[in-house]
């Protein structure tokens, strides 16, 4: 269909938004206008699903709950909440813009679309949400619910792998934007997660299947087009968890390709740890477009000599069991660690 044939579409808009007036989900974020805790919600529900993120953001919220405290925190406390959730430069993210809150805002929120996108970690999406949500902004909150509501409702055939798929998006809600965005990109929010969903999407439940062109035509299961898939790179890992009596060393990473700031075991040992190598693991992670695969060497120093001359030449952490959990570590090492843990209490 052309654009110009969707002259008037608001009604669909309308449509949805009675239907989210009576099905809208229960949600503690939905209880409230206050920006930050809208903007938090919007981080950590970006990437992580409302089920698995819903107590890790009642905790967050509970320990950090303005920008003042989250501001004055403690990065490795705002890693540690996050634990879980992945993603950790999102973390990072958010207490940094939290700073940039109290240092450049006076500590009172931006209230405006194109200061919120100046935050650490914000973008277009969550700017537009914060925005409609808490300040009315007539923005819709374009994700990927959007490009598939939208392309199954105009049977609309642009591709949303293509770079200019979010402008493309972007026009095409404006035509049926309701007066009330906030709601609107909420129950679009609900809608694509609840029923028009990727895959076996629930059409006779759809409010919208009366007005959906791929419904009607019955050619859901084509859109949306998608000609592109991005790459998925493999990464080669090497760790060595090298222990002693119950205790283990650790560093907080540094470089930031992945997993910033976490913590992690040692990536070399020095020639004199070598004979004390037991066994080897490889587990295989994946991450946003990267596939990992990484040993792990079990380091059992027999030798307080070599241990301590290691310890000596390094500046690795002595941690214990109980004492990670203090820290964040990346999935595969806290699985890691999980598993000694068990042969450890065993022995
Ligand atoms: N996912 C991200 N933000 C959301 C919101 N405000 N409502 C429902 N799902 C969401």
């Amino acid at each position: 269909m052309e654009k110009s044939d969707k002259s008037d579409f608001k009604y669909i808009g309308n449509k949805l938004l009675s239907w989210y007036e009576k099905n809208a989900r229960d949600l503690p974020f939905r209880q409230t206008k206050d920006p930050y805790k809208i903007w938090i919600c919007e981080i950590v529900f970006q990437q992580t699903r409302i089920n698995q993120g819903l107590n890790h953001y009642n905790n967050f919220i509970e320990r950090f709950p303005d920008v003042k405290t989250l501001s004055e925190a403690d990065e490795n406390d705002v890693l540690l909440y996050w634990k879980g959730l992945g993603y950790y430069s999102r973390a990072i993210n958010v207490h940094k813009a939290a700073q940039q809150i109290i240092n450049d805002y006076h500590g009172i929120f931006p209230n405006k679309y194109e200061e919120i996108l100046k935050l650490k970690g914000v973008g277009k999406y969550t700017a537009a949400a914060v925005s409609s949500i808490c300040f009315n902004e007539r923005i819709p909150a374009v994700d990927g619910n959007f490009y598939r509501v939208l392309s199954r409702i105009f049977a609309d055939g642009f591709d949303i792998s293509n770079s200019k798929a979010f402008n493309y998006f972007s026009e095409l809600a404006h035509l049926i934007l309701p007066e009330n965005v906030g709601d609107f990109n909420q129950a679009m929010m609900d809608l694509g997660s609840e029923i028009c969903k990727p895959k076996n999407p629930l059409c006779g439940e759809c409010p919208l299947n009366q007005d959906c062109i791929a419904f009607l035509t019955n050619t859901i299961s084509q859109f949306p087009i998608k000609t592109k898939k991005a790459k998925s790179v493999g990464l080669e890992l090497k760790y060595y968890f090298v222990h002693r009596n119950g205790e283990f060393l650790i560093q907080q990473r540094k470089d930031d390709f992945i997993w910033k700031k976490l913590y992690e075991f040692p990536p070399k040992i020095s020639e004199e740890l070598i004979p004390f190598i037991k066994s080897v693991k490889t587990v295989n992670h994946k991450l946003t477009h990267k596939n990992l695969s990484i040993e792990i060497y079990n380091v059992e120093v027999d030798s307080e000599d070599a241990w301590k001359h290691f310890i000596a030449e390094n500046n690795f952490i002595i941690s214990d069991y109980e004492s990670s959990h203090q820290k964040s570590f990346p999935k595969p090492l806290e699985n890691y660690l999980g598993n000694y843990h068990m042969a450890y209490r065993i022995l």
